[in-house]
């Protein structure tokens, strides 16, 4: 008998990896403003809120703006971004997410999606994952950004599946920090250094199978 009921998957770093679109848009944001954001700063937006991200760079190029300023900036780099997503295609889930999904189904635990992007509909319709999801939360429906387990609590409420039972996979430390304030089980993918506070890391899926994991967890 597994441990869990429902597993959530975070989307930017752990299904697919537009961490390098977002870093594009940015990158061509920071150039218009007169100066070089670097791979290295664009580690800090990652599970951050758009608004947030546009905050961060800001910061970094030390340049402040209004509020109706800085609208119109996260604005002009999301339309940059929108343009790089519709390019998308399935080719571009990250190896071994679809078995490991597939895996979930047989067994009967539930999938959801929590995501803080606004664009992340968008990106499973490209991707073709949309039905692969029992729910989908994003971020048009939470108004707390993680670390704030609102994202991981919505979606275990949206199937009334209690926190306990819930398994969070993710890639970024802010959302770790949420899967474990929400109670659920939590699972970094990625640095084991940067994501320590993960009950287990992995690198990525492909190595990992759902028996492995269960394993791991007894
Ligand atoms: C997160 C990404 O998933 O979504 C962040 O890790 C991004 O880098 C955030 O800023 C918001 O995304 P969007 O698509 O709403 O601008
Ligand atoms: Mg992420």
């Amino acid at each position: 008998m597994t441990m869990f009921e429902m597993a959530i998957f975070d989307l930017d770093g752990v299904i697919v990896d537009t961490a390098k679109y977002h870093y594009l848009a940015w990158h061509r944001l920071g150039k218009e403003l007169g100066f070089n954001f670097t791979k290295e700063d664009n580690e800090r937006l990652k599970g951050v809120s758009r608004m947030r991200s546009l905050d961060i760079l800001l910061e970094v190029g030390g340049i402040e703006k209004t509020a109706e300023e800085k609208e119109a900036l996260a604005t002009k780099k999301n339309q940059w971004y929108v343009d790089y997503i519709m390019e998308m295609d399935e080719s571009e889930i990250l190896p071994g997410v679809l078995s490991f999904i597939n895996e979930l189904h047989q067994a009967k635990i539930r999938t959801a999606l929590g995501s803080a992007s606004k664009n992340a509909r968008t990106i499973l319709e490209r991707v073709g994952l949309t039905n692969h999801f029992d729910v989908i939360v994003d971020g048009n429906l939470v108004s707390k950004a993680k670390p704030d387990p609102e994202v991981f609590l919505l979606a275990a409420q949206k199937l009334q599946i209690p926190p306990d039972k819930c398994i969070v996979f993710e890639d970024a430390q802010a959302g770790i920090e949420a899967g474990n304030k929400a109670g659920m089980l939590t699972i970094g993918i990625g640095d084991p250094q940067l994501l320590k506070d993960a009950n287990l890391v992995f690198s990525g899926f492909e190595e990992l199978t759902l028996l492995h994991l269960i394993m791991c967890l007894a």
